[in-house]
């Protein structure tokens, strides 16, 4: 039967010259409840792997430019986790074309298909609607392996966007994620030119895990959510890169819960750690630093029972539609709990790695939603700042704010011309989520490699 159904589809294809690509059989035709739109949305599986014994596979979902697709870059998105969703927090909630709503989808009026054209696939195997037959153990070096063999795949199956300028982005343990890909797609095209890489863009994300994580005691202490008294045996008797590290190794020392405790009281559980400013019901998608913030230590509930995006990704006919399928599984998941990570790696900086990209001559922009206790600003920038010091890289713009209409939408530094941080003012970790408009100059910016607007319009 489905051979059949094959069968007239190519017959169909020959005769009305309709798209007869590979990726023609991607093609969206209509999500359940979307508005109309004009530009092509394609979603799908590459296999990653294939022998007798094994298949791995990894869902994508394509999104076209709004307008003259063909002038337009590919951005790649990435979210992090480990094991959540780029197609349920990226794609249908962050910066995709439609955002879930009760029924059905509505526009996004800040979608970045304004700009470029969008990427987004779940990995590693296991999350979302990615999977593997067989189940084994992953981290950063195979899940970088796996992402290329994707994106050559993928590639394949859209030609015409092989030699497209090309943008990674991510967020979160992302930081992990694209600079490891990005590192072996710059091997890769020392061998043979495949990837025409123009920048990297991470938000809010974990590049060095003792800055990174005991950036948050300080952030949480000045924004009034931790007492003084909490903040000094947070950043004395056990502090966050210590706990950590004792919980990924199971020995969690009473010690470092005893200060947990008094961190988890004073938070409560009403605030939402990836934005200490907004009210609470950011959906449960929004969880993504599984590794970073373990529910087991920060005991943060799901405060939003109910969450639109679960919903619609869990709908049959949106399945159909979206050419997915549940394989090992029962139900679509915006974090795996199926995926067998090295957590351990989250202790390897990968800050050094994006000052080899740096140096390889490819613009790289760290921004940060600053409402975020997660992974806080003052980390990221700390960072940044270091590496542009070890690389002897100069300020060419100097700490300075920038502009959304105006309003003040964050505050930027460039080191080199090559070399950007900047952060979102009012921003969640998922940054396009809460403040879409500024979060849509940032991308604007990075995109044309220019550095955020100076004046007010
Ligand atoms: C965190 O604690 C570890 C272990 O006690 C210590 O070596 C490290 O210096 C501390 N880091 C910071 C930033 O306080
Ligand atoms: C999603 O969660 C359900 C139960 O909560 C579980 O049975 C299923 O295996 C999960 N799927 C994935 C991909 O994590
Ligand atoms: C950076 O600034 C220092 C001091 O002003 C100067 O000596 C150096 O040449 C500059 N480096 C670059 C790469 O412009």
């Amino acid at each position: 039967m489905a051979k059949t159904h094959l069968m007239l589809l190519f017959l169909l294809c020959s005769f009305i010259k309709i798209e007869c690509s590979l990726s023609g059989f991607d093609k969206i035709t209509k999500l359940p409840g979307q508005p109309k739109v004009g530009f092509q949305q394609y979603s799908g599986y590459i296999i990653v792997d294939k022998t007798n014994m094994k298949e791995k596979a990894f869902f994508y979902y394509f999104v076209e430019a709004e307008r003259d697709p063909a002038s337009k870059p590919l951005v790649l998105w990435l979210n992090g986790g480990p094991g959540c969703s780029s197609v349920g927090i990226g794609g249908f909630s962050e910066h995709g074309p439609f955002r879930t709503n009760g029924n059905g989808l509505v526009k996004n009026k800040c979608s970045w298909n304004s700009e470029a054209n969008m990427l987004y696939w779940e990995s590693p195997a296991g999350v979302g609607f990615s999977y593997s037959s067989e189940k084994s153990k992953m981290n950063d070096e195979l899940t970088a392996r796996d992402n290329l063999v994707f994106l050559k795949r993928w590639f394949m199956k859209f030609p015409q966007y092989s030699q497209r300028e090309l943008f990674l982005m991510g967020e979160s343990y992302a930081g992990h994620y694209i600079p490891h890909l990005a590192q072996l797609m710059t091997q890769s095209n020392k061998k043979q030119r495949v990837f025409n890489l123009k920048g990297i863009a991470l938000g809010n994300p974990v590049l060095d895990y003792v800055t990174d994580f005991n950036s948050r005691a300080e952030f949480l202490w000045s924004h009034g959510v931790i007492s003084d008294s909490t903040y000094n045996i947070f950043t004395s008797v056990c502090n966050y890169s210590r706990l950590m590290s004792e919980f990924y190794r199971d020995s969690l020392s009473s010690t470092c819960s005893g200060v947990i405790g008094e961190v988890n009281k004073e938070t409560s559980r009403f605030v939402d750690i990836y934005d200490v400013t907004l009210d609470i019901c950011i959906a449960s998608v929004f969880a993504q630093s599984k590794v970073i913030s373990p529910q087991q230590v920060i005991n943060n509930i799901d405060v939003c029972l109910e969450d639109e995006t679960v919903n619609y990704l869990n709908r049959k006919d949106v399945q159909k539609a979206l050419h997915a399928r549940l394989v090992g599984v029962d139900k679509w998941n915006v974090t795996s709990n199926i995926l067998d990570y090295d957590h351990l790696d989250v202790e390897k900086p990968t800050i050094s790695l994006i000052g080899s990209l740096v140096m390889e001559g490819i613009p790289v922009l760290v921004f940060s939603g600053d409402q975020d206790s997660v992974i806080p600003l003052t980390g990221s920038r700390t960072l940044v700042h270091g590496l542009a010091k070890q690389l002897g890289l100069n300020t060419t713009v100097p700490y300075r704010v920038w502009f959304q209409g105006q309003q003040v939408g964050g505050w930027t530094q460039v080191y080199g011309n090559i070399l950007s941080y900047a952060t979102i003012r009012g921003a969640a970790h998922e940054t396009p989520f809460s403040q879409p408009e500024r979060s849509l100059v940032v991308f604007k910016s990075f995109l044309k490699g220019m550095p955020l607007p100076e004046k007010f319009s």
